[in-house]
């Protein structure tokens, strides 16, 4: 990524350019900290390009300032209408023409906040969003995309903003980058690269010398303490299945918090295999799993006082003359038996059966993020998460968070009559019912599973955790979702309990 630096004072060289956003008709220059004769220059410039600063307008020119080499003027429509999907767009589009131009070293001047972020949050959302804009996965090509490395991005500060405040905005929006690159990096790599003992490797080596235990377990420890649902989805790949445990405990911990996430290394359906159709894309099926690590690193770092688990329950689904079949049926950790109608409902089965396994760290809030159902995708698109959860507090405080992280979320009803759709003849329930409310009743599977008197949260991000194409300004892949959600959650647990 680019570094990210405060612009306090002229540099040693001229940048660039200056990126500056423009809207329709005014474009609050007196709000950027700079030079009064150097905005004056800017504003003369504005004036001579003729800037609207409609939607999608660019006028380049060559800058009347020596601070910069040309000034950009990049046109976000109106103002009242800027939202955070318009300034990913913005961004994204100005570090691909910066790297276009060959400029290493630009400036950028942000004086909008989106409106549909809080006023509070704004700027410093707007400066993780700048630090995330050049990502792209390219860990897989010969020949990266030279032209789209920027070296430095210049912040313009903002009126009554300090040095301090700038500062603090900027070390967060570092860490929030890296932590969301290393999400997404999980999520874009494909199954032959990443599997369940690959993953559980690196997450050994990843969390090394650090507070944070990890602790592998392999078929051996998940038949001993009855993980028969992660043993069963898992048993079709020669890569055998894993639960990863990260654990971290403060001396005196507020509260203990199990976060589970759902770590389906390629999911082919299993023998009620998937249509070719974006089978590919299941690759992402660990994104649950993706966003746990990053919280746990932030975890590592930070340090809060809490107790915190981690469980990654990691299967690859693929059918083969050792897979499980629909009509097995599974014991899962608590002794709740699940028939199996569909081997491709296998999250719920495996991301259960952790759920049920987190009793033994007594959590008071237990939080599990899932690429579960394409009906969530249906629902709720690729905009927002699904949301279940059984305490109206928790449920409040995330949706909350979601806005105010960008993570954003729908709640959606945990209701028991939607256990009725799971009714086995055999066993206790089945992992799928019928098409009509096959989305609260994944929910609703789950929700027998969640230990003790847990204030439980489960969040659906199969619509959320990647886009085939660039969408609303994320690049294609991998998004990242929840990491921004789940640090926030940890802060306000340790503010609040
Ligand atoms: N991993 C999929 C869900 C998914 C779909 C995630 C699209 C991301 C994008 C999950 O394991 C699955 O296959 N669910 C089934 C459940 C059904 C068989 C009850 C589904 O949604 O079709
Ligand atoms: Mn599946
Ligand atoms: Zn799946």
């Amino acid at each position: 990524m680019a570094d990210l630096l405060p612009f306090w004072s002229a540099p040693d060289e001229p940048l660039d350019c200056l990126y500056l956003a423009t809207a329709e008709g005014y474009t609050p220059l007196g709000e950027l900290l700079l030079p009064d004769d150097t905005r004056a220059a800017i504003a003369h410039a504005i004036d001579d390009l003729g800037v609207r600063g409609g939607e999608g307008e660019v006028l380049v020119t060559a800058s009347p300032s020596p601070l910069f080499r040309r000034i950009a003027c990049f046109g976000i429509g109106k103002r009242a209408e800027f939202s955070l999907y318009a300034l990913r767009r913005l961004l994204r589009r100005v570090l691909e023409q910066a790297g276009r131009n060959r400029e290493y070293q630009i400036a950028v001047a942000l004086p909008f906040a989106p409106h549909d972020v809080e006023p509070d949050e704004a700027r410093a959302l707007t400066l993780s969003e700048l630090a995330l804009a050049d990502y792209r996965f390219d860990r897989f090509r010969s020949h990266p995309d030279e032209a789209t490395k920027v070296d430095g991005v210049s912040i313009v500060p903002l009126c009554g903003e300090s040095e301090e405040s700038l500062g603090t905005m900027l070390d967060r929006a570092r860490r929030l980058d890296n932590l969301v690159r290393l999400a997404r990096d999980l999520g874009n790599r494909p199954g032959n690269d990443l599997n369940p003992s690959t993953f559980a490797r690196e997450l050994v080596a990843l969390f090394a010398q650090t507070p944070v235990r990890v602790t592998v377990m392999g078929p051996k420890e998940l038949e001993k303490d009855g993980l028969r649902g992660i043993l069963g989805v898992g048993q079709g790949s020669v890569h055998e299945p894993r639960l990863v445990r990260l654990e971290y405990r403060a001396k005196k911990p507020r509260a203990a918090v199990v976060l589970v996430g759902k770590g389906v290394t390629f999911d082919a359906g299993g023998i009620s295999l998937k249509p070719v159709a974006d089978m590919a894309l299941m690759k992402h099926d660990m994104a649950g799993a993706a966003a746990v690590v990053a919280a746990m690193r932030a975890v590592a770092e930070d340090g809060p006082p809490l107790k915190v688990v981690g469980l990654l329950p990691l299967v690859e689904n693929l059918p083969s003359g050792n897979a499980f079949r629909p009509g097995d049926i599974l014991t899962l950790c608590n002794g709740v038996t699940v028939e199996v109608e569909d081997t491709d409902a296998e999250g719920r089965i495996v991301v259960g059966d952790a759920m049920a396994y987190a009793a033994r760290f007594h959590p008071d809030v237990l939080i599990d993020l899932a690429t579960l159902t394409g009906a969530c995708k249906v629902a709720l698109g690729v905009e927002l998460a699904g949301l279940f959860a059984n305490d109206d507090a928790l449920a409040g405080q995330i949706e909350r968070l979601g806005m105010r992280t960008g993570d954003r979320v729908w709640r959606l009803p945990l209701l028991p009559q939607y256990r009725d759709l799971l009714r086995s003849e055999w066993a206790d329930l089945k992992n799928a019912g019928g098409r009509w409310g096959s989305l609260p009743a994944s929910a609703a599977f789950l929700s027998r599973f969640v230990p003790g008197n847990a204030r439980w949260a489960h969040l659906d991000i199969a619509g959320v955790a990647y886009v085939v194409k660039g969408h609303n300004g994320l690049p294609a892949g991998a998004t990242g979702f929840g990491v921004r959600l789940l640090l926030g959650l940890l802060d306000d647990l340790v503010a609040r309990q």
